[in-house]
């Protein structure tokens, strides 16, 4: 593979730079963009255009042909819910190179599911997961490890390494969530098996941050920023996105429960699946699968218990 030194206009200074910034992989530099690079390695956007320019020649990014395509498809790996009917609406399960939004009202399971896939994606690839390492990106500090306990009980895991391999960052603000979600590629660098990158909740530090109108486009930039980190994450590495979202009521709605998800179109064109959790009646929980690219829409109804999902 080319170091970052024989890329043409990056001398040793430069490479150490970009080593600092997390671009030590020629292609997270490749996939960067060049405002993106500019404002991280501090250094000029025409430069940093032509330094990407560069590390795209040298992994060979180019048009694929739709075979190739497929060929990529094929590696896409898929994560249990520990629900049969909830990984069957989704076509099997959470899928890498893709982000999928659980949103829903408070109280809907949206960090049960979290939790239950900070375990499942531990499982051999034969009953479900994919034998990789988790990372908890926690928000709300809702995160509780007593929970993982049960649930890897439930599976009949050995604790100790359950625990160990999700790695949990509590984020204080919508910038050091950003930041969290950056230093994932470093993570990945130097040797975990990351296959799951959670983020609960994605919008509690943005929404609390950025209120009134003359705000919102600061805050959609940052937002679509940060997704674009993580989907770029989960492209090169080959690792699903689990981000849990919160509701609002539709102005237009005078009965119901809320089923808007916060965040607006970044959101909603970043997310490849989106599902909506309604609670039911005792203890019941109904998933519906809500824009997918190619998925009928349709409903799974689970259970939250003290192992986990269920039927
Ligand atoms: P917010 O973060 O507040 O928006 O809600 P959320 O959607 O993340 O809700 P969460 O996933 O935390 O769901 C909480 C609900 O899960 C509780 O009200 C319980 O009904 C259920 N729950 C959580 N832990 C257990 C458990 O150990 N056993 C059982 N049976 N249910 C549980
Ligand atoms: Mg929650």
């Amino acid at each position: 593979m080319a170091e970052l030194e024989d890329l043409p206009s990056v001398g040793e200074k430069t490479a150490q730079k970009l080593r600092d910034a997390g671009f030590a992989d020629m292609m997270r530099l490749a996939t960067a963009t060049p405002k993106e690079l500019s404002v991280k390695v501090e250094i000029g956007e025409g430069v940093a255009a032509k330094v990407i320019e560069a590390a795209r020649k040298a992994e060979k990014i180019d048009f694929e042909t739709a075979f190739e395509v497929m060929e990529r498809r094929e590696d896409v790996g898929r994560i249990t819910t520990g629900s049969k009917g909830l990984d069957e609406l989704i076509g099997g399960g959470v899928e890498t190179q893709s982000i999928t939004e659980v949103y829903g009202e408070f109280g809907s399971g949206k960090s049960q599911i979290s939790h239950e896939l900070s375990v499942t994606t531990q499982l051999p690839v034969e009953e479900g997961g994919l034998d990789g390492e988790v990372v908890f990106i926690d928000t709300e500090n809702t995160f509780r490890p007593e929970r993982v306990e049960q649930i890897a009980n439930a599976f009949g895991l050995e604790i100790e390494n359950v625990l160990k391999n999700i790695h949990v960052a509590r984020a204080f603000n919508s910038s050091h969530q950003m930041l969290m979600a950056d230093k994932i590629n470093e993570l990945i660098q130097s040797g975990a098996n990351i296959k799951l990158i959670i983020v609960d909740s994605l919008m509690a530090h943005f929404r609390a941050e950025y209120v009134g109108r003359e705000s919102l486009a600061t805050r959609q930039q940052k937002l679509n920023q940060h997704l674009h980190t993580l989907q770029t994450i989960a492209n090169t590495y080959n690792v699903a996105v689990l981000i849990t979202n919160q509701v609002q009521s539709k102005p237009d709605a005078f009965f119901g429960t809320p089923t808007k998800a916060v965040g607006g179109h970044v959101l909603g064109h970043a997310s490849t699946y989106r599902i909506l959790l309604k609670k039911g009646l005792s203890g019941k929980r109904i998933a519906r699968l809500v824009d997918s690219p190619h998925l009928p829409e349709g409903e799974a109804v689970f259970k939250v218990t003290t192992d986990g999902l269920v039927d």
